[in-house]
């Protein structure tokens, strides 16, 4: 047996003393620092090492020894194999302390001690208005926590009901045509009364989709792909119809949307409140919501978005509501936002993806003459290796929207000033 082998069987008890950036239970054991998903502060837990390091180990929870006294029975049968959820083991409170205090470590990081207020999500469970399944060779499935391995499932606590019944109707629709090994993904996406399901196959399928249509109702359309190709519309609604914010929206199948429409809502009012002046950029724009609201509400806004899809999604909310204020430009930001920044500018958005802004975005933020950023992240180390990379400016305040309750991940909206 070789070492490696050694250490992956080794059984360690450990005490919990706290919480890791992904919410994982943090131990130590002689001078390595063990992350332990679905381990709680203060329990004393047995782990399993599944990957080690000079310095960490990441570990499998074996059995719990001491409860916490916070632990409660999470709902979802799938909870702990199914690697989409960390937080059910929790009452909403707990878990959102828990959000603030992963957050406060961050950002002490880049100097900050102030206070963090939190936005609760309406929605604990149910909020999600989309998913994108795999499918394992016989049923529609999620992936394994850090893994590709997949979990079978029949429905999913954290999207909303109606794509819970897709859910089913889709499966039954694939178990009927025996296309279970053809299918790579199944995205299902809902808005308003719309639904849009999109398959992504692994080899060309000759498909008569006529029956899912018929069962899943007119207000429904259907999308399907191959390999990396672009989705191709079958038959039904062609966009996501929706009137948000007092506008008429149509979304492409695959432009960026956020996953929960109330949290979402909460997070554009902060920012349409913080924005200062007359004109404004909107840095990594998605389909043009946020931009819209800006638009409507009198603001020049310049919103700057890479992907094709909510390029087109955002040039319609343009059109439908003819908002004259608004111009989308198509391109990278780390191009078009060095070049876009004027002296009369006093605010300026970034919402960029997990991977934060590329560094000439944060460079030219920083020597620009602007009063104050307004930084949405949905992932703190790139959002604290941006504001290092921003030091003429300083954090002002920072809100948490809890956007997606029950996982790991946080979204921040961090203001900063001159
Ligand atoms: C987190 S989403 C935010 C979207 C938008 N602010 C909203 O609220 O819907 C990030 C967006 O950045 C876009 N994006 C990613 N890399 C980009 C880049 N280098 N330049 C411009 N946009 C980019 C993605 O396509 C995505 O729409």
């Amino acid at each position: 047996m070789t070492d490696w082998h050694k250490a992956m069987n080794k059984k360690v008890n450990l005490e919990i003393t706290d919480y890791g950036y992904s919410g994982e239970g943090v131990g130590r054991n002689k001078g390595k620092v063990f992350f332990v998903p679905y381990a709680l502060k203060d329990e004393l837990v047995s782990c399993k090492i599944v990957k080690e390091t000079s310095s960490f180990c990441k570990a499998r929870l074996v059995e719990i020894k001491n409860k916490s006294d916070k632990r409660i029975n999470a709902p979802c049968p799938y909870f702990a194999k199914c690697g989409g959820c960390t937080f059910q083991n929790l009452n909403y409170q707990d878990e959102l302390e828990i959000k603030k205090q992963i957050i406060s470590n961050q950002l002490k990081k880049v100097d900050f001690a102030g206070d963090i207020e939190v936005i609760a999500s309406p929605k604990e469970y149910n909020y999600r208005n989309k998913i994108k399944l795999f499918c394992n060779g016989r049923s529609l499935s999620l992936n394994e926590l850090e893994s590709s391995r997949l979990v079978e499932i029949d429905r999913c606590l954290l999207v909303e009901e109606e794509i819970n019944s897709v859910i089913q109707t889709v499966q039954t629709f694939i178990n009927a045509k025996n296309i279970e090994k053809d299918i790579d993904n199944v995205y299902i996406r809902k808005q308003g009364q719309n639904i849009l399901v999109w398959f992504k196959f692994f080899k060309p399928v000759k498909l008569e989709f006529g029956g899912l249509q018929l069962m899943l109702g007119a207000e429904c359309g259907i999308y399907q792909s191959l390999g990396k190709a672009k989705p191709g519309h079958v038959m039904g609604a062609k966009v996501l119809s929706s009137n948000e914010f007092g506008f008429d929206c149509e979304f492409d199948v695959n432009a960026f949307h956020q996953v929960n429409n109330e949290v979402g809502q909460k997070l554009y009012q902060e920012v349409v409140d913080s924005v200062l002046g007359n004109k404004v950029i909107n840095a990594y724009s998605g389909a043009g919501v946020l931009s819209g609201i800006l638009a409507l509400s009198g603001k020049t806004v310049y919103g700057v978005e890479l992907g094709q899809a909510e390029h087109n999604s955002a040039e319609r909310l343009k059109e439908n509501n003819k908002l004259n204020k608004l111009f989308n430009i198509k391109g990278d930001c780390a191009e078009i936002i060095p070049n876009l920044i004027s002296s009369d500018l006093q605010s300026l958005i970034v919402d960029p993806p997990r991977a934060g802004c590329d560094k000439k975005v944060c460079e030219a933020i920083n020597n620009a003459d602007v009063k104050r950023v307004i930084y949405i992240s949905c992932d703190s180390s790139t959002l604290v290796r941006d504001i290092a990379r921003m030091s003429n400016f300083k954090i002002k305040s920072v809100k948490i929207f809890d956007m997606f309750p029950k996982t790991s991940s946080i979204e921040v909206l961090c203001i900063l000033e001159k």
